[in-house]
């Protein structure tokens, strides 16, 4: 490999032209090809990017560039089909959450990386974070002792359409648990990662536009060693509001960061923990808490990997993890709150 890492993106609406601006921004990377069916979304990219290759069909683009890394940000039911696609070409790959729709999707891809010894990596930028990242930070400290039970909310206005009407195809989407929820029981497995791996779901949803598409959604994971996490989202409110409260047996550690759309930069957020009267409040530093702010640090983390100098954040086992829970949510839903358990 050259020393510049070179991207191709495949996808070009709302967050791939964010993928393509922190390609462009992340120190030793360039972008060398982005892919968009639409006429109109090639003309942005060219407009946007002049000098890159503009294709529409992403096989092409894979032919024709030399590219070390695929970021795949096109709608989710294409994502398996893409992304194994790049691997096979031999490219490292970024893919947007969720990796794929069914558990097999994941496996063909976990076993291609692992069979051509390529990297792997799934957009939980929520890791990144300086906010969501301290909770993990602090748990790890043991503020709170032993984490017991999580609960991660999000209230928001509706989802967005996405090109050609996706996001409100069953078929296309996958489901409303995930599309966004799925960020949260991957931060509700990593903070209960002392608590071992989950072995139920249970989960209800109601409203909406009907099976799959739900505008609220609670479910309950159970944890091996006896925690438990309790994930909620409706889709029936306004502006962008996520809080997460860790309890563990010293204590209880809580973040919220509220804005009026998640990619905003005007956002409000707070970290504290403590028990009883002993209350701390976290200072977070300089660097913003956004989703935008954690792309573009998930991408310019993605040219170390690449380059064997730092180890993936999130791999395609957290990456399958969170496509298991969110189907097993979707199995209990249409049992109507029926656990579902998983083998250990
Ligand atoms: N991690 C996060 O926080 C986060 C946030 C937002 C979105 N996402 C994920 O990112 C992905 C894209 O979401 P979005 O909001 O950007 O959707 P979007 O605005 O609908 O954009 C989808 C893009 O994919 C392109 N596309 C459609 N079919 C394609 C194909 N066969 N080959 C190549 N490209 C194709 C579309 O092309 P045209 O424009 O030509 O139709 C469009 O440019 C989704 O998986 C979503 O879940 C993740």
């Amino acid at each position: 490999m050259s020393d510049v890492v070179r991207f191709g993106l495949v996808g070009y609406g709302l967050f791939g032209k964010h993928h393509a601006r922190a390609i462009e921004k992340a120190a030793g990377g360039e972008l060398v090809g982005i892919c968009a069916p639409s006429e109109e979304s090639r003309a942005a990219a060219k407009g946007d990017f002049g000098g890159v290759g503009v294709y529409g069909d992403y096989r092409e683009m894979l032919e024709k560039e030399k590219l070390d890394v695929v970021n795949v940000v096109a709608p989710n039911w294409l994502h398996e089909e893409i992304g194994c696609a790049a691997l096979e070409a031999g490219c490292h790959v970024l893919m947007e959450k969720p990796m794929a729709l069914s558990l097999a999707g994941c496996d063909r891809m976990i076993g291609l990386a692992e069979e051509k010894g390529l990297v792997l990596a799934v957009n939980f930028e929520l890791r990144m974070s300086s906010l969501w990242g301290s909770v993990k930070g602090l748990i790890d400290e043991g503020v709170i002792g032993e984490p017991e039970y999580v609960l991660i909310e999000l209230s928001r206005f509706a989802y967005r359409q996405g090109s050609g009407g996706w996001r409100y195809d069953a078929g296309r989407v996958g489901s409303w648990i995930l599309e966004e929820p799925i960020h949260f029981f991957d931060l509700a497995r990593w903070y209960m990662e002392g608590g071992g791996n989950p072995v139920g779901v249970t989960g209800r949803a109601s409203g909406g536009e009907g099976e799959g598409l739900c505008d609220h959604f609670s479910a309950v994971v159970d944890f091996e060693k006896g925690g438990y996490g309790v994930i909620s989202q409706t889709l029936g409110a306004f502006g962008h509001h996520v809080s997460a409260k860790v309890g563990g047996s010293e204590g209880m550690i809580a973040g919220s960061w509220s804005a009026a759309d998640a990619r905003s930069d005007e956002s409000v957020y707070r970290l504290t923990y403590g028990k009883n009267e002993k209350v701390v409040e976290v200072d977070l530093g300089e660097k913003r808490v956004g989703e935008l702010v954690e792309l573009d640090e998930h991408v310019a983390w993605m040219v170390g990997c690449v380059r064997g100098e730092r180890e993936v954040v999130c791999d395609g086992e957290d990456g399958k993890w969170a496509v298991r829970l969110c189907l097993a949510a979707e199995e209990s839903v249409r049992g109507v709150g029926e656990r579902v358990g998983f083998e250990k």
